[in-house]
C-alpha cells in the first residue's frame, strides 16, 4: 500500500479540484477555462482564488468538496443506454444537464487495480449521458414504460481492491460513514447502495461488503453497479444518482459528444472515497477515526437489530451446546464462558494444524470456562451472521488477511491476535510483519476499545525444506528460494500454508485471558514483555484515580524476532532480494494495505 498511499494525497487533491469546479451541481460548472489551480498543485502559482460555488450552501456530501463525489439527477436507463428523464415536476425544468461519461481505461487503472493476475475491466459497465439541452431530451421517455424509483438517492460506490474486506472497509467505509453522518439525507431509507467492482472477475458482492455497508445510514438494499445497467424490458429511472469513489478529469472529448459549449464530463475510477475528516497524509497515524468508525457501525447494528444481544447469547449458546459444553436445558451461565475464534480458510494461507490447536487449548482450558472453536467467516450464510459469529467471541485468532478485517466487531475489550507470517530478509513482503508500527492490517484496531496483539510466527511456521538444517542459514534461504523446484511459489507470505505451535495459543490464552481482571496498562506491558506478543493496541486502564480505560501502543523494535541480516551478506543476495521484490511488485504495483 506504501505506494497506493503516496499516490493518495495528490489523487485526493486532483479531486478536490475537479469537484470544487463542478461541485455543487454538475450542471452549474464554472470557471472553465482557467488553469490556476494546475499552478497551485505544483506550487508555482498564487493561492486558489475564492470558488464562487460556496460550500456552505452544500446540503448533502456529494455536494463537499473532497467528498470524491459526483451526482447526476433526473436520470433514466433503458435498452443499451442511459438518458435524462423530465424534471418530474418538482425541479427546475430549466436545470441544465451535463453531457458526463465514465471512462474505464485499463492503462490508467493498472496502476491503481491491477491484481494478481492482471486486470479484467467490467464492460458490461458503461455510464454515459447526453446533455439536457440537446434536441433529443427525453426522447427515450415514455410514461407507459418508464418509472421512477421510489429511493430518491442510488449511490455507487468505487475503491481500489473494494473485493478485499479490509480494502473496503478503510477505502470505502470510512470515508463514506463520516461523509453520511455528517450530512445526513431526511431519511436512511432515503439511499440504496451499489459497489461498483473494477475487475469482473471480482465482480461479487459478499457478507462482508453487505455487513460494512449495513452499518451505513442506508436502506439496506445493496447490489453491484453491474446490476444497475440498463435492462432491454425496462426503463428505470431515478431522483438521483450519485458516484463516490471517483475522480473528475478534465477532458473534453469530441464535439459530437454535443453541447460543444460546455464538453463533456468525464469522471474516472479512484482510489478511495476521500474524507479531509479522515484522510491523513500518514496512514499508519490512525487517530481515532477508526475507533468512531466502529462506533458508529455498532451503534447502527443495534439500532437495525434492538434484539441483537438477546440473539448474541442465543449464538453464544448454540456454539457451546454444540460442542458438548452446556446442555440445551443446562442452566449455567453462557456468560461465564469467553469464546476463543481461530480462524479457518480453505484455500491459501491454510492453518494447516488447526484442529490439533483447538484440541489442545481445550484440554487445556475448558476448566478455566475456555473454550477455542474455529471460524471461518465464508461459511456465515449472511451478514447478519457474520455479525452474530464475531460478536459472540472474546477472542479471535488468525494470520493476515480477510476475516480480520471482521474483527472489528469483537465487544470491546476483546482480543485481536494476528500471526505475522515468517518473513525473512531475503523475502519480499516485510511490511505486513511490522512489530514496531501497527501492521497494516493493524490499522484499523489502532485507537479502539479492542486489544491488539502480534506475535511474530517462526521459521517452524513453515514446512517446506524440512530436510535442511534450518540453523544453515545459507542452506535454507537457498532451498526456500529456489525458483526451478517450485518452493518459491509455496513460500511467499501470501500464498504460503502455515503451521502454528500449540504452545503459542497457550501462551496466548494464559498471558491475556486468564488475567482479564488485571488490565491496567503498566501492568499488561509487561505482561506482553515477558511473552513473544507485540502489544499494538491495549484498550487498559491509566491508572490514575479515577482510573479510566484508555487505548495505548506499546510497540517492539523493528522486525523484532527475525533472523538479522547477515554483516557479510553478498552483493548477489541483495540483488536477488530486489528482484524478487521487483516480481512481485510486477504482480502487486502497490503494497496493497490487506490482502
Ligand atoms: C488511456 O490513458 C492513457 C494514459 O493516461 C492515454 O495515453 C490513453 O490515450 C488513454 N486511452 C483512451 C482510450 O482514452
Ligand atoms: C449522445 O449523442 C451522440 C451524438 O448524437 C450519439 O451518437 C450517442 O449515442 C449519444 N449517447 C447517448 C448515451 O445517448
Ligand atoms: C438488448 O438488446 C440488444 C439488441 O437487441 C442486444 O444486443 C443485447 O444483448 C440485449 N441486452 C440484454 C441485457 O438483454
Ligand atoms: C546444523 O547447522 C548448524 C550450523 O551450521 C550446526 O552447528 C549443527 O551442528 C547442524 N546440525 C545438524 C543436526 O547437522
Ligand atoms: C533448485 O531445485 C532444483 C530442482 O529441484 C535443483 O536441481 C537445484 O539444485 C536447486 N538449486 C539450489 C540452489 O538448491
Amino acid at each position: 500500500m506504501r505506494r497506493g498511499l503516496t499516490a493518495l494525497p495528490t489523487a485526493l487533491l486532483i479531486c478536490a479540484i475537479g469537484l470544487r469546479r463542478y461541485s455543487p451541481n454538475l450542471g452549474r460548472r464554472n470557471n472553465r477555462g482557467t488553469d490556476w489551480d494546475d499552478r497551485y498543485l505544483t506550487g508555482d502559482g498564487p493561492p486558489p482564488p475564492p470558488t464562487t460555488t460556496s460550500t456552505s450552501t452544500a446540503k448533502y456530501f456529494w455536494e463537499r468538496e473532497g467528498s470524491s463525489c459526483i451526482h447526476v439527477d433526473d436520470v433514466c436507463g433503458h435498452g443499451s443506454g442511459w438518458f435524462y428523464g423530465p424534471s418530474s415536476g418538482h425541479r427546475e425544468a430549466s436545470l441544465h444537464q451535463p453531457s458526463i461519461l465514465l471512462v474505464q481505461n485499463y492503462s490508467d487503472l493498472i496502476e491503481t487495480h491491477i491484481y494478481l493476475d492482471g486486470l479484467m475491466i467490467d464492460g458490461r459497465i458503461r455510464f454515459s449521458v447526453n446533455s439536457s439541452s440537446s434536441t433529443t431530451r427525453h426522447g427515450n421517455y415514455d410514461d407507459s414504460t418508464c418509472s421512477y424509483s421510489p429511493v430518491p438517492n442510488h449511490l455507487v460506490v468505487q475503491s481500489a481492491y473494494n473485493d478485499m474486506m479490509g480494502e473496503f472497509y478503510s477505502r470505502t467505509i470510512l470515508g463514506l460513514n463520516r461523509w453520511m453522518r455528517d450530512f445526513p439525507t431526511s431519511s436512511h431509507e432515503d439511499v440504496q447502495t451499489y459497489i461498483h467492482f473494477i475487475d469482473r472477475r471480482k465482480g461479487r458482492i459478499l457478507e462482508g461488503h453487505e455487513l460494512f455497508l449495513g452499518g451505513l445510514p442506508n436502506n439496506g438494499i445493496f447490489d453491484s453497479f453491474a446490476a444497475l445497467m440498463p435492462k432491454n424490458d425496462t426503463c428505470q429511472c431515478y431522483e438521483r444518482l450519485i458516484f463516490c469513489g471517483y475522480v473528475v478529469k478534465d477532458g473534453i472529448t469530441t464535439t459530437s459528444m454535443i453541447d460543444a459549449d460546455e464538453g463533456t464530463i468525464i469522471f474516472a475510477p479512484g482510489q478511495s472515497i476521500t474524507n479531509p475528516k479522515t484522510d491523513k497524509l500518514d496512514w499508519r497515524d490512525a487517530g481515532d477515526k477508526y475507533r468512531i468508525l466502529r462506533t458508529e457501525l455498532i451503534d447502527t447494528y443495534s439500532r437495525k437489530w434492538p434484539d441483537l444481544n438477546e440473539r448474541i447469547v442465543q449464538y453464544q449458546k448454540r456454539i457451546l451446546i454444540q460442542r458438548g459444553i452446556i446442555l440445551n436445558d443446562d442452566p449455567s451461565d453462557v456468560i461465564d464462558w469467553k469464546i476463543v475464534g481461530l480462524t479457518h480458510r480453505r484455500a491459501r494461507r491454510v492453518w494447516l494444524n488447526i484442529d490439533d490447536v483447538v484440541t489442545t487449548c481445550n484440554e487445556k482450558f475448558r476448566l478455566h470456562r475456555i473454550v477455542c472453536i474455529t471460524i471461518n467467516v465464508e461459511a456465515a450464510k449472511s451478514a447478519e451472521e457474520q455479525l452474530l459469529m464475531h460478536r459472540s467471541l472474546h477472542a479471535v485468532v488468525g494470520v493476515h488477511g480477510a476475516q480480520l478485517t471482521q474483527a472489528i466487531l469483537l465487544p470491546t475489550h476483546a482480543y485481536v491476535l494476528e500471526l505475522l507470517p515468517w518473513v525473512p530478509y531475503y523475502l519480499w513482503g516485510e511490511w505486513v510483519t511490522t512489530t514496531h508500527v501497527p501492521t497494516p492490517l493493524g490499522v484499523i484496531f489502532t485507537g479502539t476499545d479492542l486489544n491488539h496483539v502480534g506475535h511474530p510466527l517462526g521459521r517452524d511456521s513453515v514446512p517446506l525444506c524440512l530436510h535442511v538444517n534450518s540453523s544453515d542459514v545459507e542452506a535454507d534461504r537457498l532451498c526456500l528460494m529456489n525458483q526451478t523446484s517450485g518452493v518459491m511459489d509455496r513460500f511467499r507470505w501470501a500464498d504460503r500454508d502455515y503451521i502454528v505451535s500449540p504452545r503459542t495459543i497457550e501462551e496466548f490464552v494464559s498471558t491475556f485471558l486468564l488475567n482479564d481482571d488485571d488490565t491496567i496498562c503498566d501492568e499488561m506491558r509487561k505482561r506482553a514483555e515477558r511473552t513473544s506478543f507485540v502489544l499494538y493496541n491495549a484498550f487498559c486502564k491509566s491508572g490514575g484515580s479515577p482510573s479510566t480505560f484508555i487505548a495505548q501502543q506499546y510497540y517492539r523494535e523493528k522486525n523484532w524476532m527475525l533472523p538479522k541480516k547477515p554483516h557479510d551478506m553478498g552483493q548477489d543476495l541483495m540483488i536477488e532480494k530486489l528482484n524478487e521484490g521487483f516480481l512481485r511488485k510486477k504482480r502487486y504495483p502497490t503494497e496493497m494495505q490487506f490482502k
